[in-house]
């Protein structure tokens, strides 16, 4: 059994209000779930992103500043399916770049399934997967003497509070050498008209994300959640600029935990909170990287300004 996530539970679950952690989505059907969503219509935050990607490709290879025949690595964070990447990666063999690729990820099996995609569609594309977690991955590679231009897509940096986010690019700066670039990709602060259904589809796959973490508890740690007790409760507040998720009780109710050894009240109109989904502007961006070496140097929208691919360069 997995200790931390049981850990996590009953310090989510004891407090007061509750919570529990997004991380914990993604188990295998929570993948599936996330992959509808990113399909979703109301989903924009990835065919704006790919927008950037298949639209922009010369402004956004023009801006990691590689000079002619100069030798570079390009990482991706949280590889997913690639295909945002793909559209970079084959203007970059187009143009004859002298570069190799390297997804990293946590799940070995989505990287299997990456690697054989792309030697089915760009066969002289260099890809060199790589296991494990992001610092791990990277801090091995700060001593090999080539640029680097890592990609932090899919405005997964919102899913961290801002001072968390600042800790994870100070630690990432710490990873890189000078000169090398970070293309951060995230989603723009704008009217809930759009942010709310993004988060709160009409066939209700969203819902079913987080609901699905009941699901997990019930199956991994003997929990008795009925999921028909309990609802998504969406909120986005443009002021602030977060998308928050909640799961709310539908009646008053008392679930048992077995190996907590343990059972939690939940009240009727209770909620737990889930997930934040940061967005972001200028000042945002500037703030959470105030503590960093990192400098913005160019930032890209799609057509709408719904999405922005942020350029940033390592100064020191
Ligand atoms: C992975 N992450 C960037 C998604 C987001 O938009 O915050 C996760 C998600 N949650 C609900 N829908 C999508």
């Amino acid at each position: 059994m997995n200790e931390q996530f049981k850990n996590d539970v009953l310090e989510g679950l004891s407090s007061n209000p509750k919570f529990l952690s997004s991380k914990y989505f993604y188990d295998k059907i929570g993948d599936d779930l996330f992959v509808q969503i990113m399909n979703m219509p109301e989903y924009y935050l990835t065919n704006s992103e790919f927008e950037i990607f298949s639209k922009k490709t010369d402004e956004l290879i023009n801006s990691f500043g590689i000079e002619d025949n100069e030798k570079f690595e390009l990482i991706e964070l949280g590889a997913g399916d690639g295909t945002k990447t793909k559209e970079l990666l084959k203007a970059l063999v187009h143009k004859g770049a002298d570069f190799s690729y390297l997804p990293v990820d946590i799940s070995q099996n989505a990287l299997n399934l990456l690697n054989a995609d792309l030697q089915e569609e760009i066969p002289s594309l260099k890809v060199k997967v790589r296991q494990g977690d992001y610092f791990e991955v990277l801090s091995k590679f700060k001593a090999v003497d080539v640029k680097k231009v890592v990609l932090f897509l899919g405005s997964n940096i919102g899913n961290l509070k801002d001072e968390k986010s600042a800790e994870f690019l100070y630690q990432l700066g710490g990873n890189l050498n000078k000169g090398d670039i970070l293309v951060l990709g995230v989603d723009l602060i704008k009217s809930v008209d759009i942010i709310g259904p993004a988060y709160n589809d009409a066939q209700g796959i969203t819902a079913k994300f987080n609901i699905n973490l009941l699901h997990r508890m019930n199956a991994e740690l003997g929990a008795n959640f009925d999921l028909g007790e309990f609802k998504h409760a969406p909120h986005y507040d443009e002021e602030e600029g977060i998308a928050k998720s909640y799961i709310e009780s539908l009646s008053d109710q008392e679930v048992e935990i077995s190996a907590l050894d343990k059972s939690f009240i939940f009240k009727e109109g209770e909620k737990i909170h889930m997930e934040i989904s940061r967005k972001y502007n200028d000042e945002i961006i500037s703030k959470i990287l105030r503590d960093t070496d990192f400098k913005v140097i160019s930032k890209i929208l799609d057509s709408r300004e719904y999405f922005a691919d942020y350029i940033l360069r390592k100064e020191a």
